[in-house]
């Protein structure tokens, strides 16, 4: 038996998917400290998180059952993911379910600014009836700067062609311009050509205060800033100072240098009270359409795992992503130290018990490996000892393919 404990919340879906596979589902609606969260662990192999609970060393230490972790949620900042690699447990994510959210509200925030429907709609709740197209444009025609082309700034990129747009971008990196978006070759020359200009770069340590009084000094006069990335990106004074000289005519804010730590908790900025700038509380992906991809993704990549072993899109594991192969009566999954030789170490104990291997596969990342091979015959529990006893081993696991029964993962 399989059992899988969710904590915070996941979307339903992701119980239901687990629950269709076999597995015992315990779902705690909150997180949990160190203490409880060890003994919530005994005896769990999924273990499905979100951003709030932190999985220590020390958790992943005391739950010899744990295999694998699935954190409900972009970031695993909050998960010992290299020390949980090396224990053999894998930690998977879901880093492009709330793309599309985040970019339809960019494309919302920046047609509400172009057209200052904020300040028309602050207006006319103190009961001033101004019809002025003053500073009001439509956004066909208009350029757009993006700065930071990965997963939302791509996505942005096409949505806003398809509304008329001309698209500049900047990355740091070589990337394909989609469509007839042109690549810049500086941050410079976008914020100096675009009338809206949205940042969409990742967490870098160098990202911080990346738009300063400088580069909004760079920027066209009249332009907008949205910023849905990082609160630390853009400096929140010297954007204050940009949009109360009229620089920079309007902002959309969604993430913070600072941010409060739950929902009702008291939030402070300097840009509160500006009828120009649209602040939302980090929601860039809070949507439940998103949500729901979460849970259907994240539940999809455990079960992968478990069930085949499969690693792909893994952050702390190789990934190896291969489909059964036909006839074969197990997997053995082989979490090892990337040193020469242990493939051949392996493969000597399966020849020595005459197993044959029906397929097999390797990928390695840096000093780990992990190798899935199909076997002819069902490993008998000797088999799989000698395996784990294999001085590179850091985790192994049979996945007979006729039932659900595995032996755990090593510690
Ligand atoms: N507001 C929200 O709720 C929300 C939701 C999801 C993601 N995000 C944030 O959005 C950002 C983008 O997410 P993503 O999935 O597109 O990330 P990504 O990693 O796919 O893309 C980031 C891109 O920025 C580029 N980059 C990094 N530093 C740069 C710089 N100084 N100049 C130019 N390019 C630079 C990288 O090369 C990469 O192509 C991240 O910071 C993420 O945390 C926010």
């Amino acid at each position: 038996m399989t059992n899988v404990l969710l904590l915070e919340n996941p979307h339903a879906v992701a119980a239901e998917f687990l629950e269709s596979h076999g597995m015992t589902v315990r779902s705690i609606p909150g997180s949990l400290d160190e203490d409880e969260l060890i003994a919530a662990l005994d005896g769990v192999q999924l273990l499905g998180i979100r951003s709030k609970t932190e999985v220590t060393a020390r958790v992943i230490a005391n739950s010899p059952s744990l295999g694998a972790i699935g954190a409900f949620c972009i970031g695993t900042n909050q998960i010992a993911t290299s020390f949980a690699a090396e224990r053999g447990i894998a930690v998977f994510n879901a880093p492009y379910s709330n793309t599309r959210s985040v970019v339809e509200l960019a494309i919302g925030e920046i047609i509400a600014l172009t057209r200052r429907l904020t300040v028309k709609n602050s207006m006319l709740h103190r009961g001033v009836w101004d019809k002025s197209s003053f500073n009001a444009h439509e956004v066909r025609g208009r350029t757009l700067g993006i700065i930071g082309y990965g997963n939302i700034g791509t996505q942005l990129s096409v949505l806003a062609e398809a509304l008329g747009m001309t698209v500049i971008f900047y990355d740091i990196q070589e990337k394909l311009a989609l469509g007839n978006a042109r690549r810049a070759d500086s941050m410079q020359e976008v914020l100096s050509q675009a009338d809206v200009v949205s940042i969409h770069v990742n967490g870098l340590e160098s990202n911080r205060d990346l738009i300063g009084a400088e580069e909004l000094t760079q920027m066209k006069p009249g332009a907008v800033l949205v910023n849905l990335s990082r609160g630390f990106t853009v400096n929140v004074d010297a954007l204050k100072d940009a949009l109360e000289s009229g620089h920079v005519t309007g902002a959309a804010v969604d993430v913070f240098p600072e941010e409060p730590k739950g929902n009702g908790d008291t939030f402070d900025s300097k840009l509160q009270g500006m009828d120009n700038v649209i602040l939302t509380p980090h929601i860039g992906g809070s949507t439940l359409e998103a949500q729901r991809d979460i849970g259907a993704f994240v539940a999809g990549k455990l079960t992968d795992f478990w069930e085949l072993g499969n690693t792909s899109m893994s952050v702390n594991f190789p990934n190896l992503a291969l489909p059964r192969t036909p006839m074969s009566a197990g997997r053995l999954c082989f979490a090892h130290h990337n040193i020469p030789g242990v493939m051949a170490q392996l493969n000597e104990v399966f020849a020595a018990q005459s197993v044959n291997v029906e397929g097999q596969g390797l990928a390695t990342a840096g000093s780990m490996g992990y190798a899935t091979t199909d076997v002819g015959t069902p490993l008998n529990a000797n088999t799989v000892e000698q395996i784990r006893n294999l001085k590179a081993c850091i985790g192994v696991r049979y996945i007979p393919f006729s039932g659900l029964d595995q032996s755990g993962p090593r510690r």
